[in-house]
């Protein structure tokens, strides 16, 4: 979680290869959070992120939904990288 109150935020990152692609915790289709658990991002055979609630599924590379309920919409994406090993947001 980033931030505090109102102003708090939360995200995920799913590794694909050597590239990270991250998002906001925030399903376009209720603005829910996608996951019930942590680390429960993945589609069960690994190759799409899922929302738990409603079971959206959505491409890694660029988060847009290709089935479910919020088909069309995208993720919010937030810019990450490897920086010498190192996770770095922004
Ligand atoms: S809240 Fe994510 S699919 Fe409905």
């Amino acid at each position: 979680m980033f931030g505090q109150g109102v102003n708090a935020w939360r995200m995920f990152v799913v590794r694909k290869g050597d590239r990270l692609h991250g998002y906001l915790n925030l399903c376009p289709h209720y603005s829910m959070p996608l996951n019930h658990q942590p680390n429960m991002f993945m589609s069960r055979d690994g190759t799409r992120i899922m929302c738990r609630q409603h079971l959206a599924l959505f491409r890694v590379e660029d988060g847009t939904c290709l089935d479910g309920a919020c088909d069309g919409r995208a993720l919010d994406p937030v810019p990450v990288r490897l920086e010498q090993g190192q996770m770095v947001i922004g």
